[in-house]
Order: C-alpha cells, then sequence, then structure tokens
C-alpha cells in the first residue's frame, strides 16, 4: 500500500533529530516541511556543501535521513549534481556512485569527496595565492589571445578582474591538489563577473555601468576586480575542507562523468537521486564561466529536460522517455527489494507513471513544502520524495 504523507502536519513539529533515524524510523511519521528557522542556510550548505554555489542542489539533512533509514552497502546518484548524495554518505561511511553529463558538476563532486593532506592543501592554497599577485602584470598578450577564443569573457569581466584570474590560472599546473585550485579560481569567476549583485543566477546580459541595486537598496558598481574573491574563497575552501575531513569515514567513491543513460552502474542497494526537471534549468550554462574559463568539454545536447529545449509536450515526452531510459538503466545494478528515492518537483504528475511503467512499487510520497524566502523565488513550492522498491529483475514494462 502506497502511505502518501501530506506536507502540512500541524501534530508534528519539523523534525531535525537527523541521527536518531533507524532502519525502524517511519518516514511517515517525520514532519519534513523545514522553515528557514528549523534548518537554516548555514546548516543546510555545512561545510563542502558550499564550496561552490550551484542551482538546484536538494536537502543534505534529506538524504541523510533516506542513507541512515536504509543503511546501504552501495548508494548510486545517476544525476550527482554538486555531490550532495556523496557527501552524505562519506559522511556516514557508506561507499558510493555519481555520475553526472556537467564536467564542472563532476569536478566539483570530486573535490567535495576527496582525501586531502589538509596541511599541505592549505600549504598550497596559501602558495598560489601570494604568487598570483607577485604574477599580476599585465600579459596583454595572452588576455587578447583568450579574448579571440572566448568572446563570453571579453564581454562579462573588466580587465583587471580577467588579469588576476588569468593570473591565478596560469600556476594552478605547479601544484597537487589543482581540482580544488580550479574550484576556487571558478568560485571567484562567478563573483567577479560584470552582473548586478541580485542576479548572479541568471544574469542576462554584461552590466557596465553603476546601476541601482534591489539587493542593497543603493546604487552599487559592477565589480572591476576578483582578486578580494580569491582570497576570501581561498579561506574558505580551506576551513571548510578540514572541516570535512574531520568527520568523514573510511568510504570509497566514485564519479564518473557521463551520460546516465549509457552508463554501467556498480551493483547498489540503494539509489538516491534528484533529476533534472523538464524545461527548468540549463545545467551547463549556469556554469558557463567555469567551462570558459578552464576549457571543460560541454555536453549540452546530452543534457535532459534543459530549459533551452523549453516546456512544450514534445519536450515533456521526449524528458519522460529519458528519464525512464536512466532509471531503467539504474535498476539493472539495483538489487531485488533495493530502494530508489526520488526528489523532484513533478508539477506535471510525471512520476506515479514512470515508477509504473518501470515496474517499481511505490512504498511511499511525501510531499514537503520548501521555504524559499532565502532565494530569488519567494513563492510556495512544494515537491516531492517518492520512495520506489524495486519487485521486478528485468523488462520494462
Ligand atoms: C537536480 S540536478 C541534481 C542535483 C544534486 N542532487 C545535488 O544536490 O547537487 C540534476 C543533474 O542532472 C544532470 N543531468 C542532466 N542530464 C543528464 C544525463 N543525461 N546524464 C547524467 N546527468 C544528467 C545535470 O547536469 C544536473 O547536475
Amino acid at each position: 500500500m502506497v502511505t502518501t504523507t501530506r506536507a502540512y502536519q500541524p501534530r508534528l513539529l519539523p523534525f531535525t533529530d537527523f541521527a536518531s533515524v533507524t532502519p525502524d524510523t517511519d518516514l511517515n511519521q517525520l514532519n519534513l516541511n523545514w522553515k528557514e528557522r528549523d534548518l537554516p542556510e548555514r546548516i543546510r550548505t555545512k561545510h563542502v556543501h558550499r564550496l561552490h554555489p550551484y542551482l538546484g542542489k536538494f536537502v543534505p539533512q534529506l538524504v541523510e535521513i533516506f542513507l541512515r533509514k536504509y543503511k546501504p552497502q552501495m548508494v548510486v546518484d545517476p544525476f550527482c549534481g554538486s555531490g550532495t548524495t556523496l557527501v552524505e554518505a562519506t559522511a556516514l561511511g557508506i561507499n558510493s556512485y555519481g555520475s553526472d553529463i556537467s564536467e564542472f558538476n563532476c569536478l566539483l563532486s570530486r573535490v567535495k569527496t576527496a582525501e586531502y593532506d589538509t596541511d599541505h592543501l592549505e600549504r598550497e592554497i596559501r602558495n598560489i595565492l601570494q604568487r598570483s599577485e607577485g604574477e599580476n602584470q599585465l600579459r596583454l598578450l595572452e588576455r587578447t589571445a583568450l579574448y579571440v577564443a572566448s568572446s563570453y569573457l571579453a564581454d562579462w569581466y573588466a580587465p583587471e578582474a580577467l588579469q588576476e584570474l588569468l593570473a591565478y590560472k596560469r600556476l594552478i599546473a605547479d601544484y597537487r591538489y589543482q581540482d580544488v585550485l580550479n574550484i576556487i579560481l571558478s568560485r571567484a569567476a562567478r563573483s567577479s563577473r560584470l552582473t548586478t549583485h541580485y542576479d548572479l543566477d541568471f544574469p542576462q546580459r554584461p552590466q557596465v555601468e553603476p546601476y541601482e541595486c534591489y539587493k542593497h537598496r543603493r546604487i552599487c558598481k559592477p565589480t572591476h576586480n576578483a582578486r578580494q574573491f580569491l582570497t576570501r574563497y581561498s579561506y574558505d575552501a580551506v576551513k571548510r575542507i578540514r572541516e570535512f575531513a574531520s568527520l568523514r569515514k573510511p568510504s570509497h567513491t566514485q564519479i564518473v562523468c557521463g551520460d546516465s543513460r549509457e552508463i554501467t552502474f556498480p551493483a547498489c542497494d540503494l539509489v538516491v537521486t534528484s533529476p533534472p526537471y523538464v524545461g527548468l534549468i540549463d545545467y551547463h550554462e549556469q556554469h558557463r564561466y567555469a567551462y570558459e574559463l578552464l576549457g571543460l568539454p560541454q555536453h549540452t545536447e546530452a543534457e535532459i529536460g534543459s530549459a533551452a529545449r523549453g516546456n512544450s509536450q514534445k519536450a515533456q515526452k521526449s524528458y519522460v522517455d529519458q528519464i525512464e531510459e536512466v532509471f531503467d538503466n539504474v535498476k539493472n545494478s539495483l538489487t531485488k527489494g533495493g530502494h530508489l528515492v526520488v526528489v523532484v518537483h513533478d508539477r506535471k504528475t510525471l512520476y506515479p507513471e514512470i515508477a509504473k511503467r518501470l515496474g517499481f512499487k511505490t512504498e511511499t510520497e511525501i510531499h514537503r513544502s520548501v521555504d524559499r524566502r532565502t532565494g530569488r523565488r519567494s513563492s510556495d513550492f512544494y515537491e516531492s520524495v517518492f520512495v520506489w522498491v524495486k519487485i521486478r529483475t528485468k523488462g520494462r514494462r
């Protein structure tokens, strides 16, 4: 029997004692409608979860609940994004495997979950920061070459900011922990674009003149430097990685960049994932600055549900087919009786049918309200959490 939990349960206080979850915990007895005061942003973005902004993350504590409830040997996330499932698995000593079509997302997931000699890492981060400041003389030729190669960089950065980012980038090859340095560089590049303060998520065009800032309620100027961001994010990265290093448990993590319709997943007893939704976000585009600066390959044509392909009936049909292909593929690696947890804002009620067609039994369905007061979208928003069980071994229908 499917149990559906309503989003509003006045009798129960929002559940925050995450460490108390055991296999006996009844998911339907948990009120997961957290408000900002129950689960503040600082806790949702604890340690490595905030190494770099990423639009479309799920709440780590939600993942923690399912990992504690099902205690898997191996958890898979075929849309691992910024690595939330993998980080939470690592915190609990659970082996994990993640895949994503975006090279940048895989880089970010790797940086979050890798093990470091943290003293050495800190020395490297301080050293490159110091050297890049010394190196930061105008290298006009190099900058011009990049301008020609990337009109994006030419349009979105003030010359001084781009020069500072390039000086840092040029030195990265000298270090052991290059992935971390690339993430610090990308985060600084995101903040030093010529944008308004209120539209860092979806900037439409470069902002070169002073502007009326809705966020700060005054006239603000677009930034012309990257140095302050490189410095701030360097120390922030050290702090966050050290914090996570002190609490992670021995486990193995693997991250593969590719199309999850085609990947051969390892045997697993739990899948926890939040798929892209139809016509909502362009996952490559949101980190465009990083692709341009780091020269990462892009696989946009294989991105499922991208906003660029829209929301039409045709786009929806193709979305459902592609999501089914991914879940059908991952189902091959899931043990019989294993659970697949899907967290999605299923506005068009597409997922119950997907479960049926793939031969999953829906064990629980939770609808929870999402408090978005901190984001730029402040309207009411509901998210579904589907817990499916694999009942058939073979066959899609
Ligand atoms: C909602 S996000 C996942 C966010 C993740 N749960 C987190 O907390 O960071 C969906 C992800 O699916 C990825 N994606 C889209 N199409 C894909 C495909 N064909 N194969 C693998 N990943 C894909 C996107 O790049 C995006 O990172």
